[in-house]
């Protein structure tokens, strides 16, 4: 009898009070910061997550990058380049949150640059007309939104408040996509038809990047359920429909899907499949500019040796003029 009450009263495992520790945080809807304990699943998936966001937020400067040199006015210009800086920011902060789960910032670029890790499939497809900049302004960034909001809440300290000025920022990319668009759509006939073009090809890849239906994403119960995600990718590809159709009204553009309508029942709009299987080929480095962001991302970062070269020479020379106290 005494040896059950000693049983029952001892106290648990270290362990085991570490786990129902983060559980009770998780449960609390707390927020986990570097220095608590984590399981190594729930670091791993984190890494893996914010890294390959980080990746996006790099790649993602290339398809507007290229028409920085061709924008349409100095005004354009100046706008284009202050975005796709932004982007490069969003890549540093997430590199930076990255780090504070272990994970080393070179080791995450060799990834990248090996295959080894992804980046959205979005990024794979190519700028035809400066109609694309504000396109993906509108989709791209507004499709990031739907997704980033909710990671704002995300159970991950620095990964959340990444997140909220991220979106701060975001919020203004789309808007300027749509303001160009605005601008093209008082244009020309010939304006017009370029923003329609460029909306029949960016729709279908937009929905894309809310990743595979949910019976198809293994990973999804696993990071809901340790509030890292906080909704499923159909839901998200819901919401992002519902707000994007009456948008493409006041615009005057036809969203390129013959099976979207206003579902009374449902209070949302029904809308046709994506194509999964251009999304695995995509995914797989099979979409039409995978072979060329992936080169350019490469001799970018080959090109910019002798800055890391010298930046370190540069502490190994401080260090040793004021060694630390
Ligand atoms: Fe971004
Ligand atoms: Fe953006």
């Amino acid at each position: 009898m005494t040896t059950t009450h000693l049983a029952e009263d001892s106290p648990p495992e270290p362990s085991q009070a570490l786990q129902e520790h983060f559980d009770a945080t998780i449960a609390h809807d707390q927020r986990i910061e570097p220095r608590d304990w984590m399981p190594e699943g729930y670091r791993k998936t984190l890494v893996r997550q914010i890294a390959q966001h980080a990746h996006s937020e790099i790649i993602g400067m290339q398809p507007e990058g290229e028409w920085i040199t061709r924008a349409p006015s100095l005004r354009r210009k100046a706008i284009l380049f202050a975005k796709v800086q932004d982007e490069a920011g969003h890549g540093l902060y997430l590199y930076s949150a990255a780090e504070t789960l272990g994970a080393d910032r070179a080791d995450l670029t060799d990834r990248l640059i090996e295959g080894r890790q992804k980046y959205s499939s979005i990024f794979n497809y190519p700028t035809l007309s400066f109609a694309d900049v504000g396109v993906i302004g509108w989709f791209v960034d507004g499709a990031a939104i739907c997704n980033q909001v909710p990671l704002c809440r995300s159970s991950y300290g620095p990964y959340a408040r990444a997140m909220v000025r991220i979106c701060k920022e975001e919020s203004f990319h789309q808007r300027q996509g749509y303001e160009l668009l605005m601008t093209m759509m008082r244009g020309t006939e010939s304006q017009r038809e370029m923003v329609q073009d460029a909306v029949n090809r960016w729709w279908w890849p937009s929905l894309m990047m809310f990743g595979p239906p949910d019976d198809a994403s293994p990973n999804s119960a696993q990071s809901m359920a340790w509030k890292i995600k906080r909704h499923s990718n159909d839901e998200l590809r819901q919401r992002f429909v519902d707000m994007t159709v009456p948008q493409a009204e006041k615009l005057g553009v036809t969203l390129p899907d013959p099976d979207l309508e206003w579902n009374a029942e449902r209070g949302r709009h029904d809308f046709g499949t994506p194509d999964w299987d251009e999304l695995m080929q995509v995914i797989k480095g099979g979409g039409p500019c995978n072979a060329q962001r992936m080169e350019r991302r490469r001799s970018a970062h080959e090109d910019g040796a002798w800055v890391r070269e010298a930046a370190t020479a540069h502490a190994a020379k401080r260090a040793r003029k004021e060694p630390s106290a």
